[in-house]
């Protein structure tokens, strides 16, 4: 029997070529990240598990997960003290929804506290990501590198376009699954004034689709019970965009 945690499997999301870009972008940058930031680890086995190995293959680095599922987090935990116990040192997972923990915990760390490497990939809600990429952006130093997941999806359908149409950051959308993966350097402190005002008009604009608008005025019960109403297939495309 094989006992070498290297090769246990534990549940997670991202097929093998998204684990292989996150694991490259952690092993070929430029300036190996001292700290990641991810939200939504689910069960581990996916961006957590990856990022994590590549700290530990660099040899320096502390990854900071975020997750808001009380079960899931405690299934996450076990999971990577089996997987990855080499890795554990450089792994401080952190309980509760990211609009919350995030501000928390950069305030536990100082100002000058930066983020070199950011994965987003927490609820579906739009909103999120953009919600989290204004509180870590102005901890992400030029250079710094952020990922999010679900990129073609609902998800992703804010933070996409907008961070495209800043003109401080380089981006790049991976087509390699279905829901798409995200990535963008920061290459200057700030967009110019055009690039910020042409992102926050589309931004606006997104806003004001008529489903989102609904998802953000209805109480979350009445938005599951409308769900829950759906097909299938037709829940999904609503709630996740596929
Ligand atoms: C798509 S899964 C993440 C998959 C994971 N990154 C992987 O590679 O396997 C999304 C996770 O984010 C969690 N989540 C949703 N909203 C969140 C939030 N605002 N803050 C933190 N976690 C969140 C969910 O509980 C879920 O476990």
């Amino acid at each position: 029997m094989n006992t070498d945690a290297s090769s246990v499997e534990i549940s997670g999301q991202l097929n093998s070529e998204e684990r292989r870009i996150i694991t490259a972008a952690v092993l070929e940058a430029e300036q190996k990240p001292k700290v990641i930031l991810e939200v939504g680890t689910w069960l581990g086995g996916g961006s957590t598990l990856h990022l994590l190995r590549a700290l530990e293959q660099n040899g320096v680095g502390h990854l900071w997960g975020i997750e808001a599922d009380r079960s899931i987090y405690d299934e996450m935990l076990k999971n990577i003290r089996t997987a990855a116990p080499e890795a554990l040192h450089r792994f401080t997972p952190l309980f509760g929804f990211s609009q919350r923990i995030i501000p928390q915990w950069l305030a536990k760390q100082g100002p000058q506290f930066k983020i070199d490497f950011a994965f987003l990939d927490g609820g579906n809600n739009p909103s999120e990501q953009i919600l989290e990429f204004g509180l870590i952006d102005p901890r992400l130093p030029v250079g710094g590198i952020l990922m999010a997941h679900d990129a073609k999806l609902r998800k992703g359908k804010w933070l996409v376009p907008y961070l495209s149409r800043l003109d401080n950051w380089e981006s790049q959308l991976h087509d390699v699954s279905a829901e798409g993966l995200f990535s963008a350097k920061k290459i200057a402190p700030h967009p110019s004034a055009s690039s910020f005002r042409s992102a926050r008009l589309h931004l606006l604009r997104m806003r004001f689709q008529p489903a989102e608008v609904a998802a953000a005025l209805l109480p979350a019960k009445v938005c599951k019970f409308v769900l829950g109403l759906m097909p299938e297939k037709l829940r999904r495309h609503v709630g996740e965009g596929r």
